[in-house]
């Protein structure tokens, strides 16, 4: 469990990139990190491994603080935070193989060990017959596997993502967000998953939280934030189905009806309301249904 409380960082030019940041990632799952443009994501993400040094605040991964660690501590911690970037950042001049062993170089493994262990990682994420291959020689999406094959290694209990899926297409995108769901649910690791597109979110995170200037404005798991009344993430989370001309005795509202959406419909239609457009789709654990509903003036759905 990583928890980060009153998280501050402020740069030395004066940019306050992190406001007390306030949130709870808990075991075993995804949380979705949600912003604009320079809002504070990346940050927020470098100070949980240290690449950045937070100006106050606290990160604690399993009950010890993240900030106050130095020399070796850091160095073990590190090792269980893998991390996976947009750029993929794989060595060009070594094979795929040779990339995901890495890690393992660097913590001492012998050579045939770190062979069979970048050997079964690669299988893992369905490249096992692409170890030879340069970074040169793979696609975007085949990169990125092999990024994460390389978080892998070290055997980390938390994953941190920042934009790993922004440089590829909504087809690759989405095999690379079911690659995680798998490896968080295989392995039971934490995914920390920093992103600016609600499409992530929805396909990937059971948790989402939304970062503003800075601050964690809302959060919660995906399926209670949706039936949130005037919530920001709902409104990203459902866009809306469109609109529709009506004539003055009558009323069109969009509507966002949970597991009784079927009886609620039905209820409205008998008493004289019409569907014009509807969608389902599972976000979190429910099921939610939109609908846009044309009434007469005297029905209410
Ligand atoms: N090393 C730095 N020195 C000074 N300011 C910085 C530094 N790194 C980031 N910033 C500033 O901190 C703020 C947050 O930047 P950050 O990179 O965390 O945003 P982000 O949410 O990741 O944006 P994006 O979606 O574009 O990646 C921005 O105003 C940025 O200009
Ligand atoms: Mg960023």
């Amino acid at each position: 469990m990583l928890e980060i409380s009153g998280l501050r960082k402020v740069f030395p030019n004066g940019v306050v990139a992190l406001d007390g940041v306030d949130l709870s990632v808990p075991a075993g799952e995804i949380v979705g990190v949600i912003g604009r443009s320079g809002t504070g994501k990346s940050t927020l993400i470098r100070c949980v491994n240290r690449l950045e040094e937070p100006t106050a605040g606290t990160i604690t991964l399993d009950g010890a603080d993240i900030t106050r660690m130095g020399g070796a501590e850091l160095r073990a911690t590190r090792r269980r935070i893998g991390m996976i970037f947009q750029q993929f950042n794989l060595l060009t001049s070594r094979t795929a193989a040779e990339n995901v062993a890495l890690p393992l170089e660097i913590a001492g493994v012998g050579r045939a060990e770190r062979g069979r262990r970048a050997h079964e990682l690669l299988e893992l994420v369905g490249l096992g017959d692409r170890g030879g291959s340069y970074p040169s020689q793979l696609s975007g999406g085949q990169k990125q596997r092999v990024g994460i094959a390389r978080a892998l290694a070290s055997e980390p209990s938390l994953l941190l993502s920042d934009e790993a899926t922004s440089a590829l297409d909504a087809e690759t995108t989405t095999s690379v967000l079911d690659l995680l769901r798998r490896i968080n649910a295989e392995l039971g690791l934490t995914v920390l998953l920093i992103t600016h597109e609600m499409d992530v979110v929805r396909a990937a995170c059971d948790r989402v939280a939304l970062l503003d200037a800075g601050r964690v404005v809302e959060e919660g798991p995906l399926g209670e934030v949706v039936a949130r009344p005037g919530s920001r993430l709902a409104s990203g989370l459902l866009p809306s189905l469109g609109r529709v001309e009506v004539g003055g005795h009558e009323h069109a509202e969009e509507v966002v009806l949970f597991e009784d959406a079927e009886e609620r419909l039905a209820a409205a239609i008998a008493d004289g309301a019409r569907i014009e457009a509807r969608s389902t789709e599972r976000i979190g654990e429910r099921r939610v249904t939109r609908a846009l509903v044309v009434t007469p003036k005297e029905v209410a759905v």
